[in-house]
């Protein structure tokens, strides 16, 4: 009988080379993802009937890692399984300082040090990986405040955080209910900022880059505070999130359901843009600074739009186009010490999502160049 260690590696060979040699017989990419994603569940089903043959655990260890560096959607899926540590700065000299109140923690995040996650390698990218991989690109932020933090949190990223530049892309991005655009020559990057607070002014942009033909190749996009807020119907708003999808998904130059070798019209560009949501914070009640948002955003209306947003399958996780950001467990897990309104949240917090919409970026991209 074979070892343990010499099965792992025909595993890993099988799904390999097999992969690859039907490439060498003129299989299109879908076939060829067929094939990987067969072989993926033949295995996948090996692994579940292992612990019935307990003397296989250690194929069952090499053939899991095999799994997980060839399924690129595994880890998109781990992307946003982040741990946090909040504690009392020990500096105690910022009690004396004009800080706020916010700054007398320290906080810092790092992907879940668990095997599976660890697998996938994510990295925090720093300055000049950013660049690179931005380099050329039209990053298109659009939303409510969130997203203005997100798009904030970028321009920190690949500018100098400190620099005179920054503070005045400060002030003028964070005038309020207004865009902004802003070519950072360097990298050739072209950020736009658009003030979008409901669903449907999403919709509207969406559909507007259909009518010109022109597609951002990163989109980050979230709205609902307001819809909560001035709406308070989650209803509706599931119902602007189907509209929204629909636009989104018109708005890939080939739907997913025809699959990446599908007819492409006209002029449009092969690649398709990457395509994110920015989830809405965990709101803190007590914290919240209006009599109104308390009585209007509760827990309950929060988890009622939660689920409005599931079942509009707008995010990849239920079968949508839409990468999540899942700013809702940063802000949980993160905690009331990170915010001050209960609603807007550190700055570490947008980094996070940064960061996560960066690797998600580099997992996607090596799949489709
Ligand atoms: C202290 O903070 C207040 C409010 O943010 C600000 O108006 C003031 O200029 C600050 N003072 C100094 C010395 O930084
Ligand atoms: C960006 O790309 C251009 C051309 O592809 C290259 O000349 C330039 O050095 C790149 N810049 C950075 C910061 O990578
Ligand atoms: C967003 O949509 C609302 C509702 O349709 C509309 O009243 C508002 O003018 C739109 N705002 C922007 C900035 O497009
Ligand atoms: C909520 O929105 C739905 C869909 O737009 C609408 O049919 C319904 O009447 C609204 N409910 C309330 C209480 O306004």
């Amino acid at each position: 009988m074979l070892g343990a260690i010499q099965f792992g590696v025909l595993a890993a060979c099988i799904v390999l080379f097999v992969p690859m040699g039907m490439a060498g017989w003129h299989l299109s990419r879908n076939k060829m993802l067929f094939f990987s994603g067969a072989l993926f569940i033949t295995l996948a089903v090996c692994v579940h009937l292992t612990p019935y043959f307990p003397s296989v655990t250690d194929l069952v260890a090499s053939v899991s890692s095999v799994v997980v560096y060839d399924n690129r959607n595994y880890c998109i899926n781990l992307v946003n399984d982040i741990v946090w540590e909040v504690k009392p700065r020990s500096d105690v000299e910022l009690v004396n300082m004009n800080v706020s109140k916010l700054d007398y923690y320290e906080k810092r995040w790092d992907w879940a040090k668990s095997r599976k996650v660890g697998a996938c390698g994510f990295q925090k990218l720093d300055k000049s990986d950013a660049s690179d991989l931005l380099n050329g690109s039209w990053v298109v932020v659009a939303g409510d405040s969130q997203a203005r933090f997100v798009a904030l949190s970028l321009l920190n990223l690949v500018l100098d955080s400190d620099s005179g530049r920054m503070n005045s892309i400060r002030s003028d991005l964070f005038k309020r209910h207004s865009d902004y655009n802003i070519v950072i020559g360097e990298i050739g990057m072209k950020l736009d900022f658009i003030w979008a607070p409901y669903e449907m002014n999403l919709t509207d942009m969406v559909m507007s880059f259909n009518q010109r033909r022109k597609y951002p190749d990163v989109l980050m996009m979230g709205a609902g505070l307001w819809h909560m807020l001035h709406v308070t119907n989650a209803t509706d708003y599931g119902f602007h999130l189907k509209n929204l999808r629909s636009s989104v998904e018109s708005l890939l130059p080939f739907s997913p359901e025809l699959g990446a070798d599908g007819p492409v019209t006209g002029s449009v560009s092969i690649r398709s843009p990457h395509l994110f949501w920015i989830g809405m914070p965990m709101l803190i009640n007590g914290m919240l600074n209006t009599e109104e948002k308390k009585e209007k955003m509760n827990d309950e209306v929060w988890h009622v739009y939660d689920r409005a947003l599931g079942a509009s399958k707008l995010l990849r996780q239920t079968g949508g186009p839409l990468v999540l950001l899942d700013i809702q467990s940063f802000t949980w897990n993160c905690g009331p010490r990170c915010t001050d309104d209960g609603m807007h949240y550190d700055k570490v917090v947008y980094e996070a999502a940064i960061h996560i919409m960066l690797n998600a970026l580099l997992i996607e991209s090596h799949q489709t160049l």
